[in-house]
């Protein structure tokens, strides 16, 4: 629990933050971050403030970017008290939370089941009928009392203005503005060179509290109902009832709901939904699970805030802010400098990170970021997290962090590359390239070498065993001084040399992949290994020939060229056929079954990308990193982005990961 000087601090550290978000924004029309981003901290700061008023003096709040936010919050509209409180929902951010609150269920009753249906991010409405015509709706305001927004509500064409049921009705709702119209809109806002809205939710908002209905008429805004106030007068008794009613009376109600049973079907659904609510023409912030059965309501009572018989789950966010400790580089097998952050440790998305990726020295550059600085770190399409923006300048100096010029392992200076946009140790001789290209060859899409992973191939490279691949095949001829090791016992050692002659005859198109040729990635490899048909043949091969295929462009002959010109690589070929590997490409390993088909895959999976990348290739398939009408297939994951809208607009068919897996 925080003191009330740390809450103030943080309070008043995020009005400062958005102040000058807001200044970037609508001044200087130069906007710095991600609408995510900004909601996200603007949310945090408001609920602060709601929470913690007394910690500050009215002129303080007044004075926050919260308030200017509301210009529009003038007393125009009437102020109207809900006859029944408009509560809110308590949270669960875990399954385990889900489950607790199904064992407080159970004290009641064993006879259960759910209302399941996604939390619509909007704004909550209540609106009554009298005699069959909708006579007033309000705002949830503090759930209390609320503001009377019928003009607009009347404008809002999903909703009934007239209902075939005498009898008074109070009904409640999320009004919301689909994505497809909040588009539209800031495309307009643009052209008029207005500052355009952060997220749908805002400008619903925006739209309900506009005092000039026709504008709300033009907008679009559309509504979800889900609640009836006192179903009890209509002989309602589940919710599930009280959905075929809103049904029956023409309101919109959602067609994600569901009715489950069981701890195993609310987490099938919380599972499917996380990637379905990509697809969804309306923004959600997460599910509501419902108890189905009314009559245990009032029995499980409810808090001042939130009822017990109902919650909201909320996904768990996948950016997190944490402090940027250091800015490292690493090389890799082709000589690519890559930048990394070490953080401080943060749990994101189930695992607690460390590290993240920060790219290319540009990259830094262009988030203006330095050591010391809090940052967003976002885990998205790769499994590896990434650094996606700065949440708060905490270098005094307001220094840039300056490119590193040196290779930390050998001293050689970097160079850039064509583009400007990487650097390459270009020491041949650099220890690390040397290891990684070793760690590389023995790894699972190269040679898959099972018991040479990092460490065993550290050690060897350390009492001198290995300098170049070809040395590995030789090991065997040095089995009692690899005995004589302390790290590796006896049986781990023979494991090893079995391991390696075995790997001597995987297949030619990985063994290409082992060589780490610049560009050269799975994909390319099989296709190379296709044309070359067979090792013997590949210093002699005609490379340039390829740039005919679509596969090939200027970038990867160009590199081969080069990399077959090399002495040391003519003499690894040499070395190798030698070592009894002159291996021929085989076609019979090859399953057709996505032959000419593409893929481009987004967003989260629940495995590393190059999984499915190695699946589709396997099966004669091709993969793009855009999309285009020639695309087939999208795979997409969790919090995919813009691809996916591009998908559906090109008709792109769209596979979960396991509409995927199904496929093969
Ligand atoms: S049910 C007694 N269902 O979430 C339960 N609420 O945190 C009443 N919300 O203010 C709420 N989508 O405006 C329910 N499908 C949904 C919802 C939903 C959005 C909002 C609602 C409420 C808030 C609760």
């Amino acid at each position: 629990m925080e003191t009330r000087e740390e809450i103030r601090k943080i309070v008043f550290e995020l009005q400062q933050k958005i102040n000058e978000w807001d200044h970037q924004y609508y001044d200087l029309d130069n906007p710095t971050v991600s609408d995510a981003i900004y909601d996200s901290e603007f949310n945090k700061l408001k609920k602060l403030e709601e929470k913690y008023p007394y910690f500050f003096s009215y002129e303080e709040l007044k004075l926050s970017p919260t308030q200017k936010i509301n210009a529009t919050s003038l007393d125009i509209f009437t102020k109207v008290k809900h006859d029944k409180p408009m509560l809110s929902l308590n949270k669960a951010y875990s399954i385990e939370e889900i489950s607790k609150f199904i064992s407080n269920i159970e004290k009641i009753t064993k006879k259960y089941s759910f209302f399941i249906e996604p939390k619509i991010d909007g704004l909550s409405i209540s609106i009554k009928y009298k005699n069959g015509k909708l006579l007033q709706a309000v705002t949830r305001g503090n759930g209390i009392i609320g503001e009377d927004v019928t003009e607009n509500i009347l404008q809002i064409q999903s909703i009934p203005k007239e209902i075939s049921l005498k009898d008074e009705l109070e009904v409640r709702g999320e009004i919301y503005l689909p994505i497809d119209d909040f588009n539209k809109l800031n495309n307009n806002l643009e052209l008029m060179n207005k500052p355009k809205m952060a997220n749908p939710r805002n400008a619903a908002a925006g739209t309900l509290r506009q005092l000039n209905s026709q504008i709300v008429k033009e907008r679009n805004l559309s509504a979800f109902l889900y609640y009836i106030v006192n179903p009890e007068k209509y002989g309602i008794k589940t919710m599930q009832e009280e959905f075929q009613f809103l049904r029956k009376y023409n309101f919109q109600i959602s067609t994600e709901a569901q009715l489950v049973k069981s701890m195993e079907e609310i987490r099938k659904y919380v599972h499917d939904f996380k990637t379905k609510k990509q697809l969804l023409n309306y923004e959600t912030d997460g599910i509501v699970i419902k108890l189905n059965q009314l009559e245990f309501y009032d029995k499980l009572g409810y808090t001042a805030k939130f009822p017990h018989s109902a919650i909201a789950f909320k996904y768990e966010p996948d950016t997190v802010a944490t402090l940027l400790k250091k800015i490292f580089v690493t090389v890799g097998r082709t000589g690519l400098v890559t930048y990394n952050a070490l953080l401080e440790p943060v749990e994101l998305s189930g695992s607690l990170v460390s590290y993240a990726t920060l790219n290319n020295f540009d990259y830094i550059d262009n988030l203006n970021i330095n050591e010391n600085d809090l940052v967003y770190v976002k885990k998205a399409g790769e499994i590896i997290p990434c650094v996606i923006g700065l949440a708060l300048n905490k270098n005094k100096g307001q220094e840039k962090f300056k490119k590193i010029l040196n290779c930390p392992f050998c001293q050689s200076e970097f160079i850039d590359s064509e583009t400007k946009l990487e650097q390459y140790c270009s020491n041949k001789n650099c220890p690390e390239i040397i290891k990684r290209k070793l760690i590389h060859f023995a790894s699972k899409d190269a040679l898959d070498i099972i018991t040479l992973g990092e460490k065993n191939i550290e050690l060897l490279i350390d009492k001198n065993f290995i300098k170049k691949p070809e040395d590995f095949f030789l090991l065997k001829n040095h089995k009692d001084k690899l005995l004589e090791l302390n790290r590796m016992g006896h049986r781990s050692v023979l494991k090893m040399l079995d391991a390696i002659e075995s790997s001597k005859h995987k297949s030619l198109e990985k063994l290409i992949f082992a060589l780490s040729i610049k560009h050269i990635g799975v994909k390319i490899a099989k296709f190379i290994a296709s044309k070359v048909r067979k090792l013997s043949n590949f210093l002699t091969f005609d490379f340039a020939s390829l740039k005919e295929y679509n596969e090939i462009g200027e970038k990867i002959t160009t590199s081969l060229i080069l990399w077959v010109s090399e002495f040391e690589n003519q003499e690894l070929i040499n070395n190798l056929i030698n070592l009894d590997m002159d291996l021929e490409y085989n076609e019979s390993t090859i399953n057709n079954k996505l032959q000419g088909k593409t893929f481009v895959i987004t967003g989260t999976l629940s495995k590393p990308r190059n999984y499915f990348e190695k699946i589709i290739i396997e099966n004669g398939g091709s993969l793009t990193n855009s999309i285009s009408s020639k695309t087939s297939y999208l795979i997409y994951g969790y919090d995919a982005g813009s691809k996916l809208s591009k998908a559906k607009n090109l008709n792109v068919e769209l596979l979960t990961e396991d509409d995927f897996l199904r496929l093969i």
